[in-house]
């Protein structure tokens, strides 16, 4: 086990965790025998489990494949190749997992600047319709000598059926602090005064500024090398699927689709190759029974980076109370 600084809150599996902690996962060789996949994670290869899983399941579908990058995941090297290449990478799985996705359903597809095109052709080839394309502004990564560094992410929304679907945009709204409260007949103009200061509510846009990638004073924070954060995820299923829908993730990595879905009363399914970051997945679901709180959104809203202190503030005007969307960031 890795030493750790105090202050670290990155999550470790004990030795004496594991046997417990597999037990709580699907081995690959008795996915044919299961009869229900809703809550599940199933520790295979997802080409060899994807015609198993039953069609027209999911009301949401996230995918975050390997990028067109060489990574090594915990020992499964994926290396970077031509663009036709990966399209050809992509076309082995994709077209199957739609298959899952039920005809009023949502599909999310990550992917960086360098496979971006190759992902927008997949979704068109598939017959989905492209509602959005969100850049999720990130900080990771070391600066290059001879070239930009990347400090951005793409997420394609797609659907089945563009005059069906699902998309819930109240749920998803942020909340600022206002800089320059400005008021018209001495009263405030969209945006409130309150005891905890000044905010202003607002909509979401395609451009995605106020989430931190998960590093190591943030308890979801995991060894997998690219974990996404649970308040990203929120805002998926959040304004894409309703309680109780069924939320697949294929590549399910950390396992932050599932905890997302279950802290938000939403079934889920996630297959991931890996045995550790399968543990990592299903030791986040069982803290979760404990602690529900998604980082960054507190009392229904997303608030903006750096905003601990005022939701701390906020925490402490609400009688300590423990809410179910409490987060400390
Ligand atoms: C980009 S990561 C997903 C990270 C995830 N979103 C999270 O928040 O932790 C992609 C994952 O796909 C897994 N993977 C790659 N090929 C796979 C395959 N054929 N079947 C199942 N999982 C696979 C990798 O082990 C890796 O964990």
């Amino acid at each position: 086990m890795k030493e750790r600084a105090e202050r670290n809150r990155t999550l470790i599996i004990k030795d004496e965790e594991i046997d417990s902690l597999k037990e709580l996962f699907v081995e690959e060789s008795n996915v044919i025998n299961l009869d229900n996949f809703e809550n599940k994670i199933i520790k295979a290869d997802l080409l060899n489990v994807i015609d198993s899983i039953p069609d027209n399941v999911a009301d949401l579908i996230i995918i975050d494949p390997p990028y067109n990058l060489s990574k090594d995941f915990n020992g499964l090297k994926f290396s970077a190749r031509s663009s036709g290449a990966y399209l050809e990478y992509l076309r082995l799985w994709f077209g199957r997992v739609c298959k899952k996705l039920k005809n009023t359903g949502s599909l999310y597809l990550c992917g960086d600047w360098k496979c971006t095109s190759s992902l927008q052709q997949i979704i068109e080839e598939e017959g989905l319709t492209i509602i959005n394309r969100i850049t999720w502004q990130r900080e990771k990564g070391r600066g290059a000598s001879k070239n930009w560094k990347n400090g951005m992410e793409d997420i394609w929304f797609a659907v089945k059926n563009p005059k069906d679907y699902y998309f819930n945009v109240e749920s998803v709204k942020q909340k600022r602090k206002v800089i320059a409260p400005y008021k018209e007949n001495g009263k405030p103009k969209d945006w409130t005064e309150s005891e905890d200061g000044n905010f202003r509510i607002t909509y979401p846009s395609n451009f995605w500024d106020d989430i931190s990638i998960p590093f190591w004073s943030m308890p979801e924070n995991t060894d997998h090398p690219t974990q996404k954060p649970e308040k990203l995820y929120a805002k998926l299923v959040l304004a894409s699927s309703k309680e109780g829908d069924f939320v697949f993730d294929p590549f399910l990595g950390s396992g932050t689709s599932a905890v997302v879905a279950k802290k938000l009363n939403r079934k889920y399914l996630g297959v991931e190759i890996n045995e550790e970051y399968c543990m990592f997945a299903v030791k986040r679901l069982k803290m979760a029974d404990s602690d529900m709180s998604i980082q960054g959104y507190t009392d229904g809203f997303f608030w903006e980076r750096n905003s601990l202190n005022m939701q701390m503030k906020k925490k402490d005007n609400k009688d300590k109370n423990i809410s179910t969307n409490m987060s400390l960031f």
